[in-house]
């Protein structure tokens, strides 16, 4: 893969403008996933998993195309009523919802819940009496993916096990909730239709069993190399089967391959490898130390010789290196690097530490750049400190 012209351009007169290191995402990019998943799926209500890229300025442009938000917090639900969109629009998933929490959206207004335990059923019925709900499945299968990422297992802490869906099912009804349906997430960066197959085969017997619900969530977690017009047809016939509207919440699959990350090199040093020292690392992009994940890279700049290089981050943290390996243009002094696939689960889960100020985000629109995120300032950093 290699960025598009058009933004590539874009990126390099935004390091000439803005400091480094920073986000850019491609929005023709986003379009062109979004008008791929519509086409495999062209029955589904997408909710779009906001953790995977919660910028508003994103968010924003999402509810213009109709898309739903898919949260799994208060700060989540926060962000999607800011961005506009409305309680019935806004699904909030994830494993504990506290009295608090609820309490919260009772005042603000209730989105769609997905519960995930049985406890969560009881404390949710008796606080939003008549809220709209879907229960989590824990559907007990194994698939392929980094185990951080395989939330369908039976061993993870996610969903009720098919077993005990008759229980939470008779609670919720006792505690006046409304059951839209039953929802299936099996993980995320899943590569193989097989898994998504199974999850399939496993909610046809359960809506056989429980059913009929008004509506049937197959989650997210399309990889990105993933067929998805080898599920379309599968998801859409199992949901009509069963006269239930098909919903799903991809994250990584819109906007992982319209982000990059813009860094620049600041020299070669060798200890027993060769190390470029680049302005950006784990606390801008901690996918590559969290998960082991490996990211393209691509030179912004051009050089007659070559090397490979692991990318060094400046942080004080021998785990602080973003890919191993690099075959790259010998870089000099100030020359740009785009790590590539970064446009999920980068800037969100981007930290503070080592009081690193947050990097700035922009979009590139197609014809402009927007500004989605100022960079952080040191002050902001110590803020709540007085
Ligand atoms: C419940 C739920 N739905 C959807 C997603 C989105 O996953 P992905 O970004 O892999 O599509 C996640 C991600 O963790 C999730 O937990």
């Amino acid at each position: 893969m290699s960025i598009p012209p058009a933004f590539r351009q874009a990126l390099i007169e935004a390091a000439q403008r803005f400091p480094t290191p920073f986000y850019a995402y491609d929005w023709p990019t986003i379009q062109a996933r979004l008008e791929r998943l519509r086409k495999a799926f062209p029955k589904a209500e997408v909710f779009y998993a906001l953790k995977a890229n919660p910028r508003l300025g994103l968010l924003r442009r999402f509810r213009a195309q109709g898309l739903g938000m898919e949260a799994v917090s208060l700060g989540e639900v926060y962000r999607a009523y800011r961005a506009g969109f409305p309680p019935a629009q806004v699904l909030l998933n994830g494993p504990l919802k506290t009295p608090s929490l609820l309490e919260t959206l009772r005042r603000w207004g209730i989105p769609i819940l997905g519960l995930d335990s049985l406890p969560e059923v009881r404390r949710v019925g008796q606080a939003l009496p008549g809220a709209q709900v879907l229960l989590r499945v824990n559907p007990d299968l194994p698939v392929t993916t980094h185990h951080h990422l395989a939330t369908g297992q039976g061993e993870s802490k996610f969903g009720l096990l098919p077993e005990d869906l008759e229980a939470a099912l008779l609670e919720a009804r006792r505690g006046g909730l409304e059951v839209l349906g039953l929802h299936l997430h099996l993980g995320s960066a899943l590569e193989r239709p097989e898994d998504f197959a199974a999850g399939y085969a496993l909610m046809d017997g359960l809506y056989r069993s429980y059913g009929p619900f008004a509506v049937m969530n197959l989650g997210g977690g399309f990889g990105l190399g993933l067929a998805l017009e080898a599920l379309g047809p599968a998801a859409t016939a199992l949901a009509r089967k069963h006269g239930a509207r098909l919903w799903l919440e991809p994250g990584r699959y819109l906007v992982a391959e319209a982000g990059v990350l813009v860094a620049r090199c600041y020299g070669v040093k060798r200890t027993r490898r060769s190390y470029l020292l680049i302005d950006a690392g784990m606390s801008q992009f901690l996918r590559p130390m969290l998960y082991g994940a490996a990211h393209p890279v691509e030179p912004l700049y051009e050089s007659p010789r070559r090397g490979v290089y692991d990318l060094a981050g400046p942080a004080c943290e021998a785990g602080d290196v973003l890919a191993r390996d690099v075959a790259l243009p010998e870089p000099r002094e100030g020359d740009l690097l785009a790590i590539l696939l970064a446009g999920a689960y980068g800037s969100s889960m981007s930290s503070n530490y080592l009081d690193t100020p947050r990097p700035l985000e922009l979009l590139w629109t197609g014809e402009e750049l927007e500004v989605l995120r100022q960079p952080q300032s040191l002050e902001a950093l110590l803020a709540e400190e007085g």
